[in-house]
C-alpha cells in the first residue's frame, strides 16, 4: 500500500514522541512492504510563531489531500496570555472541525507488567481493557460563550443527528467487542442529556438489539471507573464528561505517557494523537514516554489505513517492549524516549523461523468503516 501522512509535531515533546512514531512506522512499513511517506507541517503555537497563526492554510490543506493525519501535541506557557485565537489549542480544535472529526476513540488496556504502576490496588486494574468512544465536535466546548464583568455563560448545546451520529459508532464497536455500551450523561439535570439518552436509547431499540446498553450518570459512573474499571467495555459519552472521564482512566494503566487516541469522522483522514499534552517541563530531556505515539501510530495503521494485520503487529511490540522492562521514568523506568523508540523497532523484527509476513498476510480492507474500526479495537494486544 502507498499512503501519505501528514507530520504535524507541534510543540513541547510533540517532535520527540512523533519522531519516534515515525520511526516505528517506516518500520512496520519496510517488514510488511508498504510505501509510506511523511510531509511535515506546522501547528499550535510552532504555528503561531512561524506563520501567525494556530492552524495556517498550508497545514490544513497537507492534512486535507493526506490519508491520514499524526499529531504530537500542542500548547505551552509561552502562549498562556495570548489572546483566544492565538492560543495553540486553537489549531487542534480548527482540525478537528475543519476535518469533520466528531469522534473521538481512547482505548485504555493494561499493558503486560505494568499492573504496579496503577496508584489503584493490582487487583483491581488486571485486565482493564476498554474504549471512550467521546464525541469531539458539539456540546459546550463549541457553543456560544459570553462574559459580562461579573458573570460568565457557556452554552451546551447538542442535536439529535450529533448524538447519533457518535453513538452509532460505539454501538458498531461494541459488537466486535463484547456487545456492552455503557452511555454516561446527566439526564437527572440538564436538558441535552435527556436528548442524548433519548436519543441513544431511540437508535439501540431501532438497529443494536443484541447489544446491551446501560446508562449512567456521569458522577457516578466516575466513581465507577475507578472501583471496578473492569465493567466497562465500551463507553460513550459527550464531549466535556468524555474529555474528563478518559483522563481519569488514563491514569489507570500507569501514565498518561502510554495512551493513544483516533479522531474520527465520516471520512478519510482520521487524526490520530497521544492523549498527553505537550509536557513543557519534559521537552527536550529525550524522557517523554513515546508509547502514546506509537501507540497512535497503530491506530493510524488499523483505523486510518485498514492495515489490521500491522496494527496488531505494532501493539504486540510494545508489549513486548513494556513486559521487558523498557520503560521512560513515567513509568519507573530509565530508558530514553529514543531507546523505547528503538526498542519497539527491534521487536518488530520478524523472528527468522517464522512463517514470511506475506504468507501470513490476510485480504486487506478497504478503508475501515465502523466494522472494520471496530475489529482493530477488538484486539489490541493480539
Ligand atoms: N492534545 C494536546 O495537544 C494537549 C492536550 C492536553 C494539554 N495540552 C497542552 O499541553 C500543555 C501542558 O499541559 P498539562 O501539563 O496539563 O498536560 P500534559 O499532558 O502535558 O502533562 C501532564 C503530566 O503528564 C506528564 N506527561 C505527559 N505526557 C507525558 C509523556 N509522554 N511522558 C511522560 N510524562 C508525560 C507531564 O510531565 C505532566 O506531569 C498545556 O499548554 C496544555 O494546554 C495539549
Amino acid at each position: 500500500m502507498r499512503a501519505h501522512i501528514a507530520m504535524l509535531p507541534g510543540d513541547g515533546i510533540g517532535p520527540e514522541v512523533t519522531r519516534e512514531a515515525v520511526r516505528v512506522l517506516r518500520a512496520v512499513a519496510k517488514r510488511f512492504g508498504h510505501d509510506l511517506t511523511f510531509e511535515h507541517a506546522a501547528i499550535g503555537g510552532e504555528a503561531i510563531d512561524t506563520v501567525g497563526c494556530p492552524l495556517p492554510p498550508d497545514t490544513l490543506a497537507l492534512c486535507r489531500r493526506a490519508d491520514a493525519v499524526l499529531l504530537g501535541a500542542v500548547g505551552g506557557p509561552q502562549w498562556d496570555g495570548a489572546p483566544p485565537h492565538l492560543r495553540p489549542e486553537q489549531g487542534l480544535l480548527g482540525l478537528r472541525r475543519e476535518l469533520g472529526l466528531f469522534a473521538n476513540l481512547r482505548p485504555v488496556r493494561l499493558r503486560p507488567g505494568l499492573g504496579a504502576r496503577s496508584p489503584l490496588r493490582q487487583d483491581v486494574v488486571a485486565g482493564v481493557d476498554l474504549v471512550i468512544v467521546r464525541e469531539l465536535t458539539g456540546g459546550i466546548y463549541f457553543g456560544a460563550r459570553e462574559r459580562g464583568r461579573d458573570w460568565a455563560s457557556d452554552q451546551c448545546r447538542y442535536t439529535r443527528s450529533e448524538i447519533e451520529r457518535v453513538a452509532r459508532i460505539a454501538l458498531d464497536l461494541a459488537r466486535a467487542r463484547s456487545r456492552r455500551v455503557a452511555s454516561l450523561d446527566k439526564a437527572n439535570l440538564l436538558e441535552t442529556s435527556r436528548l442524548w439518552r433519548e436519543t441513544v436509547t431511540q437508535l439501540h431499540a431501532a438497529e443494536y438489539g443484541d447489544i446491551s446498553l446501560e446508562h449512567h450518570l456521569i458522577d457516578s459512573a466516575a466513581m465507577q471507573v475507578v472501583t471496578r474499571p473492569t465493567a466497562f467495555d465500551v463507553i460513550l459519552t459527550e464531549n466535556m464528561f468524555g474529555d474528563i472521564i478518559s483522563d481519569e482512566a488514563a491514569v489507570l494503566v500507569g501514565s498518561l505517557g502510554l495512551l493513544g487516541s483516533a479522531c474520527i469522522g465520516y471520512s478519510r483522514p482520521s487524526l490520530f494523537e497521544p492523549i498527553h499534552g505537550s509536557a513543557p517541563s519534559l521537552a527536550g530531556r529525550n524522557v517523554a514516554n513515546p508509547i502514546g505515539a506509537v501507540g497512535s501510530a497503530a491506530l493510524l495503521l488499523g483505523e486510518g489505513l485498514g492495515l489490521r494485520e500491522e496494527a496488531i503487529a505494532l501493539e504486540a511490540a510494545i508489549d513486548a517492549v513494556v513486559a521487558g522492562g523498557q520503560l521512560t521514568p513515567d513509568c519507573g523506568g530509565s530508558a530514553s524516549t529514543e531507546v523505547v523508540g528503538g526498542s519497539i523497532v527491534e521487536a518488530l523484527r520478524p523472528a527468522p523461523s517464522r512463517p514470511s509476513a506475506g504468507a501470513r498476510k490476510r485480504p486487506r480492507a478497504e478503508m475501515p468503516g465502523a466494522a472494520n474500526r471496530a475489529e482493530t479495537l477488538q484486539q489490541p494486544g493480539a
